[in-house]
């Protein structure tokens, strides 16, 4: 399904990064695991500045677009072609993880997290932004599927190791491509893995 949605020469979430990663992204160190990266905009813009970048996706056809992207910007972004649901990243390696829009079913996630939490590490941040359960009721975008959509409580049970920087659910004008547009209802959430546990 992604590759087909993918498979146009437009950008379908644009080729700007989202708006919370980039007001943040000042907190970030590398190198960044970039959750289901799609066709590259977040990638290529933390890329621009100057952080190493690792983004997986399970679409081929998304990451060729990165990679595109990423030489029309003149910077280098790793790609991989991966099923979260079977991805183990490397253990206390990254100094933050990004996922935005990355929505998956709770199945997959109960499996990545624990292991997204290890892959850090410690005083590292994950940036995460993804629709939540309200979102359900409107149609500007986000999966059709309460499992998939997110709330506070989700995100501070499915990630105990991380102390919550930010997190909230809020209100916001989303534009990042056709998919991605018209007011929608957000979580989103900045948590620093703990020292100890
Ligand atoms: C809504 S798009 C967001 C893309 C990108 N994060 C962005 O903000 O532009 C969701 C992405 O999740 C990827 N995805 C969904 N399920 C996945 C899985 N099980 N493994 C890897 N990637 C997955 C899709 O291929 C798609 O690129």
């Amino acid at each position: 399904m992604w590759n087909e949605r993918y498979s146009g020469a437009e950008y379908v979430y644009g080729t700007e990064p989202n708006s919370f990663l980039a007001e943040h992204a000042h907190l970030l160190a590398g190198p960044v695991l970039s959750l289901a990266e799609g066709e590259g905009r977040n990638g290529v813009f933390l890329a621009s500045l100057g952080l190493e970048v690792h983004g997986v996706d399970q679409s081929e056809v998304g990451l060729a677009k990165a990679q595109a992207l990423a030489r029309s910007r003149n910077v280098t972004i790793r790609t991989e072609v991966a099923d979260l649901g079977v991805f183990t990243p490397a253990e206390n390696y990254y100094g933050s993880v990004v996922s935005i829009s990355a929505h998956l079913p709770s199945t997959i996630r109960n499996r990545l997290y624990p292991l997204v939490e290890r892959c850090l590490k410690v005083g590292g941040i994950i940036i995460l932004e993804a629709y939540s359960e309200a979102q359900l009721a409107r149609d500007t975008g986000g999966p059709k599927d309460l499992d998939m959509l997110m709330t506070p409580e989700k995100v501070k049970r499915e990630f105990p190791q991380l102390e919550p920087v930010l997190l909230h659910e809020c209100q916001r004008e989303v534009r990042e491509g056709a998919a991605h547009s018209g007011m929608a209802s957000v979580i989103q959430f900045i948590g620093r893995k703990r020292a100890h546990h």
